[in-house]
């Protein structure tokens, strides 16, 4: 059973195996990147319905420009779909939808609903929706250094004032907690320059399910299996031995 009473603060998702789930199905690609937007949906419900306060879903990468210019413009139309689809009812269940990385680069369709979309939840409080688009943590973390930089440059920060706590406040997450617990579904068990920062301390979950097929359920057994964890942060166990 999950413990509601220690449901993770904030959850981040790399939602991989939508294509494997495709080709399983003798499907093209894109089809598996329609039933991953439906997943998604149905996470994004879970998630605020649990209490979770942060999710943050790895949805386009740096990397994944290398991809087919079709798959890679599908992908942008279905996250039109989903705003239009989902917006009122995100508004209405109370999400804030927040976007990680370099957006404004997408197609100006895809900026126009993602701005609408943090326009119209910008005030509030409920679960904190995080999409990462054309996010990578390598990009993020040289774009923050290159923002510390120039406030040294300037006169407006000196060398010694650069601490870890202000390197977290010049990422996309500036403000946020770190994640708890990181999920990747699709059976690859690596990080992919998701979070490389704010992961430190994360524990992870690996499911072998592809992502389109990620129910509630599933997502519920995650969290199930972090709440079975010790978390120790560099510590000693909680007995001391
Ligand atoms: C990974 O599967 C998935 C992606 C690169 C895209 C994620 C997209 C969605 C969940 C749906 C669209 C929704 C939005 C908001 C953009 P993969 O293609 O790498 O799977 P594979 O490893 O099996 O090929």
């Amino acid at each position: 059973m999950t413990d509601l009473d220690r449901i993770p603060v904030h959850v981040g998702i790399v939602m991989d195996g939508n294509g494997r789930w495709a080709r399983a199905r003798g499907l093209p690609r894109l089809s598996g990147h329609n039933a991953g937007m439906l997943a998604m949906k149905e996470i994004v419900k879970k998630a605020s319905a649990l209490g979770v306060r942060y999710l943050t879903v790895y949805a386009f990468s740096t990397e994944n420009w290398k991809r087919g210019a079709e798959e890679v413009s599908g992908i942008f139309n279905l996250l039109i779909v989903y705003v239009d689809r989902e917006l009122a009812e995100l508004n209405a269940n109370n999400v804030r939808v927040r976007i990680l990385g370099e957006y404004g680069r997408l197609p100006a369709n895809a900026v126009e609903r993602l701005n609408r979309s943090l326009r119209t939840t910008a005030d509030n409080s409920g679960m904190q929706f995080n999409i990462a688009l054309n996010y990578g943590s390598r990009d993020e973390i040289a774009r923050g250094l290159r923002a510390i930089a120039a406030d040294v440059l300037a006169g407006r920060l000196a060398v010694s004032e650069l601490d870890e706590a202000l390197i977290a406040d010049r990422l996309y997450t500036a403000g946020m907690p770190d994640p708890d617990l990181i999920i990747r579904t699709g059976g690859e068990r690596r990080l992919s320059n998701f979070l490389l920062w704010q992961s430190a301390y994360s524990e992870f979950v690996f499911s072998d399910v592809y992502w389109p097929d990620f129910s509630a359920r599933e997502f519920e057994k995650a969290i199930e299996e972090y709440q079975g964890r010790e978390r120790r942060f560099g510590g000693r166990r909680q007995n001391g031995r």
